[in-house]
């Protein structure tokens, strides 16, 4: 077990950074934020996601691990932690972690529904609360899609009432397309959750526009579709678009390419390295890219 004498180190360590690093939005402080347009709140535009990386036992070694991997990402502006009762033992880690940082820094905690039937799916979200030490998500999506009607009539009900801020449904890899675009046009939806990066742009035809027209708020998934875009980069040199953005990476560069995209609100990459994730939140700052740019992106990636 991780000993509270760390965890209020890395405690002080935080609250030793300036205000920003917490993630401010404050746009005079540089982080790129997007509305979301049910709201118009404003989120950092780089979140993490926590599927496999965080789905470790609970050891001293591990709690310290990703305590540092959650400070970088803390101290990189980042707030929205994506997770499901899916990823195993995901939402326990971060829990952990969160019930242990005093003060605790801005976080918009979002997790899944992954279950059939109305009880099992309430059970499950109250389940995930305490596991991920959350009072009330920012967001709960429906996962893949499962038994979404019966889940999405809870959220609209819970979300009413108050106990959850935004609902959301997801799909990844480019299945089910057809049935989200359908859900996406006849529900109230503040959130949509899909898979979208430089190799994979299929979310470009339909779904990208649909929730620019909708008025509802995308976060990416798989953007480095699960780290094979950096087995075709390798060591290969960025090219001039790269620099001209400001990129120092391959991740950066893809993440960028995705925030560029006008109707993307949010991108969760998942790393269980404090230097990956601080090159993840390099992606927070700093340029977006232009239609004319990412075009100048996908030249070079073809190039490649
Ligand atoms: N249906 C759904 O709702 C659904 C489906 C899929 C994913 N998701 C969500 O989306 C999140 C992201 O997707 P994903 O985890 O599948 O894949 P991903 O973020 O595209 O890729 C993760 C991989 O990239 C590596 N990586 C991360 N940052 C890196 C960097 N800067 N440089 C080099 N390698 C880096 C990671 O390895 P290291 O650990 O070694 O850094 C890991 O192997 C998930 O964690 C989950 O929260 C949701």
């Amino acid at each position: 077990m991780l000993k509270r004498r760390q965890f209020v180190q890395l405690s002080a360590a935080l609250s030793a950074l300036p205000a920003v690093t917490f993630g401010g939005t404050d746009p005079e402080q540089g982080v790129i934020t997007r509305p979301i347009p049910s709201s118009g709140e404003a989120i950092p535009v780089i979140g993490m996601g926590t599927s496999q990386t965080f789905d470790v036992p609970r050891s001293s070694e591990a709690l310290q691990q990703l305590a540092a991997v959650l400070e970088a990402f803390f101290a990189g502006g980042g707030e929205v932690i994506d997770s499901s009762p899916m990823y195993g033992e995901a939402e326990s880690r971060v829990g952990d972690i969160l019930r242990e940082l005093q003060p605790r820094p801005p976080v918009f905690a979002a997790t899944k529904v992954w279950t059939e039937g109305r009880e099992a799916g309430i059970d499950q979200m109250q389940a995930s609360a305490r596991r991920m030490a959350v009072e009330r998500f920012d967001l709960i999506a429906v996962h893949n899609l499962t038994d979404w009607r019966t889940q999405l009539a809870t959220l609209k009900a819970w979300k009413a009432e108050g106990k959850v801020r935004y609902i959301g449904i997801t799909t990844s890899h480019g299945r089910f397309h057809d049935d989200l675009l359908e859900i996406m046009r006849r529900e109230p939806l503040d959130f949509v959750q899909f898979t979208y990066n430089i190799a994979n742009r299929t979310a470009e035809k339909a779904l990208l526009p649909l929730a620019a027209d909708r008025g509802i708020a995308t976060m990416i998934n798989r953007p480095y579709q699960r780290g094979e875009l950096f087995a075709r980069a390798g060591d290969k040199p960025l090219p001039g678009i790269a620099r001209e953005l400001g990129c120092d990476s391959w991740g950066q560069f893809f993440l960028k390419f995705i925030v560029g995209h006008p109707a993307v609100t949010n991108v969760i990459p998942a790393t269980s390295k404090v230097h990956h994730m601080r090159d993840n939140m390099g992606a927070n700052r700093g340029a977006v890219p232009d239609a004319g740019q990412r075009q100048a992106m996908l030249e070079a990636w073809d190039a490649l």
